[in-house]
């Protein structure tokens, strides 16, 4: 997002406060398909795209794979106690479309939709709401073959793919949203490549944004048809809150945040972006009606958020820097203009584990200027949440105090938004568990609960304790 406003806090003011959030407001946590559910190839499940790219050697660190990850396909029953214990009102969720249709098209495996039948009927009779996400990046890897997101009937498999879900869990499931994090999708997947499937075409991840638009506009429509409970509907987003250069924030700002944000929320795909992409792609790719398929309402805005960037263009006579805030550097990140590319800048600490540095301003920056373009739309904080070093004490226990620390920042960042004005529905942590961290494979710990990988031991951190006591009382814990 610009930063035409100056924030109005910076990081360092923050203070603990006994903060009270409205009545009603949400707290959950979330998780995603394949970083917790390893039964890789039980019961039916196809390949997905991280199957095949986790095994290549080389693309994840240690070569770690899902084919276990948390064994949460097994452990279920026990994750969702514990998530009862922790006292949240939500459980954000994905489902894995190779489970549910295991060549991407065609046959519907039961085996699929029972596991996840299965799941949301433990979270209703636990009084947790299903958040169920369609979308967290394992597509069948038979789609794949026959082009990916790419080609354009990724899309029509999509919405076929809502139905069969409409169908059998939209009696149950309290929210569903399409896609998790399409910018993941379409730049790291298919331009950057450090994402499955892999690939570096940087005109086809344009062609992918557009189709994961279409995607998420037809899934919106079948999902409506089928649905015969009263769910709501959203998408979720990493928006950039990008600072530096302003024509380099702009550009940032047109390509990782509107290329998304004006086709879903207002049918359009803005001038800027075509002008500043007309060296990759004509753009022809969109047909008629597209756009209004895109623009479906939605009842929530899911804003992702972890940390900012910093931006300039780049022109040639200086190293170019590399950090998309999501992969290693890797010398290929920053993003192709003409004749110049916006390079991505290293952000002054203090960092998390990920290397991302730590800016709850960014975040209250995000949701000012989310109400601004889009005073209508309620939004929910999807994903929010840090990865460190953790270590298990000689007591038994996990003292995360610096994670405490991170969510406590930007829980207040939140709150203060609310005051602000924003409509703000929800606050759901990453993650509830320890688990597979895409291209760094289980380095990375977001838990704010510990899962020993060697025997599934799952340990409660002090950051769950203390999420506990905001999710049971509303109030962020001194
Ligand atoms: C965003 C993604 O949705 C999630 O899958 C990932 O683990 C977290 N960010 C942390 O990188």
């Amino acid at each position: 997002m610009s930063t035409d406003a100056s924030p109005q806090i910076r990081s360092a003011d923050f203070r603990d406060s006994g903060l009270r959030f409205p009545t009603g407001f949400t707290f959950g946590s979330a998780t995603a398909s394949y970083q917790v559910e390893g039964a890789a190839n039980e019961d039916g499940r196809g390949p997905s795209i991280w199957d095949t790219f986790s095994r290549t050697p080389g693309k994840v660190w240690n070569g770690d794979t899902g084919d276990v990850a948390c064994d949460h396909y097994h452990r279920w029953e026990s994750d969702l106690d514990l998530m009862a214990d922790l006292g949240l009102g939500a459980y954000r969720f994905s489902i894995a479309w190779p489970r549910i249709i295991p060549t991407g098209r065609g046959a519907v495996n039961q085996a699929g939709i029972d596991f996840y039948s299965r799941l949301v009927d433990g979270l209703l009779a636990r009084g947790i709401r299903p958040v169920a996400t369609l979308y967290h990046w394992d597509l069948p890897q038979t789609l794949e073959d026959a082009g990916g997101w790419p080609a354009r009937e990724t899309a029509d498999a999509f919405a076929e793919y809502a139905s069969v879900l409409g169908a059998a869990l939209g009696d149950r499931v309290h929210t569903w949203t399409t896609l998790n994090e399409p910018w993941c999708t379409a730049y790291l997947g298919y331009g950057q490549g450090g994402h499955a499937p892999g690939r570096r075409e940087p005109a086809a991840s344009l062609a992918a944004a557009h189709h994961l638009n279409l995607a998420h506009g037809r899934a919106l429509q079948a999902l409506r048809a089928t649905s015969t409970g009263s769910p709501e509907y959203s998408v979720t987003l990493n928006l950039h809150v990008a600072r530096g250069e302003a024509e380099a924030v702009r550009r940032i700002d047109a390509v990782g945040n509107r290329v998304f944000t004006s086709p879903m929320l207002r049918g359009v795909y803005d001038d800027d972006l075509i002008a500043d992409t007309a060296a990759l792609t004509d753009w022809s790719f969109v047909r008629d009606g597209d756009l209004a398929e895109i623009h479906q309402p939605i009842d929530v805005l899911g804003v992702n958020y972890y940390s900012t960037n910093t931006v300039r263009l780049w022109s040639g006579d200086a190293p170019r820097q590399s950090n998309d805030g999501h992969k290693p550097a890797d010398g290929g990140t920053a993003w192709p203009g003409s004749d110049d590319v916006v390079e991505f800048l290293p952000q002054p600490g203090p960092h998390t584990a990920m290397d991302w540095n730590i800016a709850p301003d960014g975040l209250l920056e995000l949701l000012h200027t989310l109400r601004d373009r889009f005073p209508e739309q309620p939004l929910m904080i999807t994903e929010n949440g840090a990865a460190f070093e953790d270590a298990v004490s000689g007591d038994g226990g996990v003292h995360d105090a610096e994670r405490v620390d991170y969510l406590r920042r930007h829980l207040t960042a939140a709150h203060r938004a609310i005051e602000d004005g924003v409509d703000l529905r929800g606050y759901f942590v990453w993650s509830l568990l320890d688990n597979f961290e895409w291209g760094y494979g289980y380095a990375k710990r977001f838990g704010v609960v510990r899962v020993d990988f060697d025997d599934q031991t799952r340990t409660v951190k002090d950051s769950g304790h203390w999420f506990r006591g905001l999710a049971t009382t509303g109030v962020i814990p001194e």
